[in-house]
This record gives C-alpha cells, structure tokens and sequence, in this order.
C-alpha cells in the first residue's frame, strides 16, 4: 500500500537582519525544528556564514530545517512569516527614540522589498522603536493590520517575571506578569495582573518592594546595554520565537505584543503593547483588561509618547 504524502511544504520564516537577535532567533528555530529559515542582510557574505554554521549544527543536534543566508530578497519568496531585526541597536546612553530616524529608511527599505516578495506573509517587527517601527512597517505594508505585530511585551513581561522571582526567590516559571503599552519609559508592568500560580504579587510584595520592581522592568533593556555596550539577545530572540511557534502551529497563546487598536482601551491607529490571541491568521483577538482609572491614564500617557514619536517618521 503506497502512502501519500502531497503537497507537504516546510514553513518558510524570512528573519530580515542577521546581527545578534536575527541570528540567535534563526538557531531557535531550526534548532527546534520549528521552520526553514531565510536569513537576509545587507553585508555581504554574513548571512551566509551564518547560515552555514547553523546547518553544521544538523549533524549534531539531529534537526532537519534548512537554512539559507542571501543578499538578495528573491530568496525570500513565499515566506509564512517575516521577523524584521534589521536596524541599529542602541548604545549607551541612547534612547531607543534617538534610532528612530536611521531604522525608518531601513523598515521601509526591507519591508518594501521582502513584502513584495510574500504578499500572504505575517509580520513581526523587533526594530526599534519598536511601536512607531511596527507603524510604519504597517504602513509601507500595506497588509491587513492582524498581520502585523511588533515583539516586545513578552520580553517585558519576562523581565517582570524575573525580577520578581529573583525577589520572592521563587522560580520564575511559576510566574505571569503583565507588561502593557509602548515598549519604552513609559511602559506600564501592572502588579495587580501579576501573579505566583494566581496569587497577586500585590498580596506577597511590599509596595516599596513592587515600585522597585516595576522601575527595574522599565528599565531593563537599558540595565542590559549598559553591562555588555550593545542590546539583548537571548531573551529577544526567545520572544520572538514564542510568536513565530504561536502562529505558526496555530497554538492561540495569550501574550502581549504591540497591535493595532481600533478603539480598545479607548485608542484608536495605535500600535502599543496588549494582550493577544495569537494564531495562525496572526492577531486573532485583542483582549481587554478592565483597567482602574489611574492605569487607563498611565496607558493613554504611554500612546501619547508612540503618538508624538509617529510625527516624525518620514
Ligand atoms: P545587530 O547590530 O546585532 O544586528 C542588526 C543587523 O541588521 C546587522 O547585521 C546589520 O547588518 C543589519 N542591517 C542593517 N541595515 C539593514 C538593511 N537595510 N537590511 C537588512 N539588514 C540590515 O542588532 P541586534 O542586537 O540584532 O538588534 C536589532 C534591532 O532590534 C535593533 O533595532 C534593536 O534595538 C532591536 N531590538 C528590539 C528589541 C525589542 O524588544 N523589540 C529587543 C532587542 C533588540
Ligand atoms: C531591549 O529592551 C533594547 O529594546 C531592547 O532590550
């Protein structure tokens, strides 16, 4: 009896920017056998060496994904999923708005391109900043608004989730913390959505505690570029997979990511971190905390900041 396996096409995930979290993403990837991937810069000869140091690992850690490194966004036709990690990260010192300038020419550049190449591809943007980066990629787009989504509330939130844990002395698996609004100074972790196995960290913290929790949270990219000179990696790349994964198998997680609002939370054609269902048609559902009025403000403060920021995209 002869069996039939037809049509059976690998996922194709395009991550666009082979530097530090466009590569570690690329080995989460085909490490976990997740998708084939395209890994594209702009140096020459970069994306390749990559590319040929991640199918070496094949032979040793026993996955069969196929990796190709380009210079050229013809490699990257039909993909299901493009992640956009190209940009400059910040330095210290550097506010995640003083790249915005130089990182638009580049999310126009690459999303025109590689859009055109896959017009049924789902979007996730890392660049920052990241919510006026996921606009704009949006508008050069010119793709459905639940295709596209920028990473960062579940990096924030994991942050929270760590820096609590680290508190409690507890492990941070048994956490869930909930990091709302831009991904910047003005991101908002709220404690009361924050909890040990359902227990609020508001019943097992001090005030002062969770106040210095929450700066740090706020802070925790800049804490990072100040140690090691340049920006996170590990646990960029770890968030980005957990999109990918969640859409590609169709697993509906519940995570924060930055997606336009139409009138939830009172904001309407913002792009700002909430919590989503997250599936195979990319943004299925966008969910709505009950917000207290002092946090409802503390978000509308947040999207007034993305909000100037927009003003002075291209
Ligand atoms: P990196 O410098 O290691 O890599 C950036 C890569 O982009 C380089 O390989 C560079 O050659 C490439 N590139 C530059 N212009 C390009 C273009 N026009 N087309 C294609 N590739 C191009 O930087 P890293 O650490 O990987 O960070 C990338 C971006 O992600 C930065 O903007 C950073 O701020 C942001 N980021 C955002 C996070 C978030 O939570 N949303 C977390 C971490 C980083
Ligand atoms: C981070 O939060 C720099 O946005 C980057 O690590």
């Amino acid at each position: 009896m002869a069996t039939h396996i037809q049509d059976y096409r690998s996922p194709k995930v395009t991550i666009i920017g082979a530097g530090n979290v466009g590569g570690t993403l690329a080995h989460r990837i085909v490490e976990n056998g997740l998708a084939d991937v395209v890994l594209y810069d702009i140096v020459l000869g970069k994306p390749q060496g990559l590319a040929l140091d991640l199918m070496q690992t094949q032979a040793i850690v026993n996955h069969d994904r196929q990796i190709i490194g380009t210079n050229n966004y013809s490699d990257t036709q039909n993909s299901d999923i493009i992640v956009l990690t190209a940009g400059l990260p910040r330095k210290e010192g550097m506010s995640r708005n003083d790249l915005l300038r130089i990182n638009a020419s580049i999310v126009k550049d690459a999303i025109s391109q590689a859009i055109a190449q896959s017009t049924e591809a789902i979007l996730i943007v890392v660049t920052n900043p990241l919510d006026v980066m996921t606009h704009y990629a949006w508008q050069v787009s010119g793709l459905p608004t639940h295709r596209v989504m920028g990473m960062a509330g579940i990096l924030d939130a994991a942050r929270f989730q760590t820096f609590i844990g680290m508190e409690l002395g507890i492990s941070s698996a048994d956490i869930r913390a909930t990091v709302l609004g831009g991904h910047g100074d003005t991101m908002l972790p709220l404690p009361r959505f924050s909890t040990v196995n359902g227990i609020p960290i508001t019943e097992l913290l001090s005030q002062d505690a969770i106040t210095k929790l929450v700066n740090r949270t706020c802070n925790g990219g800049a804490e990072i570029v100040k140690l090691m000179q340049t920006s996170a990696y590990f646990a960029p790349s770890a968030s980005a997979y957990m999109m990918v994964e969640s859409i590609l198998c169709d697993r509906q997680r519940v995570v924060p990511v930055a997606a336009h609002l139409m009138g939830e939370y009172g904001l309407t054609d913002i792009f700002m971190g909430v919590p989503v269902q997250l599936g195979k048609r990319g943004i299925e559902k966008v969910i709505e905390l009950q917000l207290t009025s002092d946090e409802l403000a503390a978000l509308h403060a947040s999207a007034k900041s993305i909000q100037e920021n927009i003003k002075l995209l291209p």
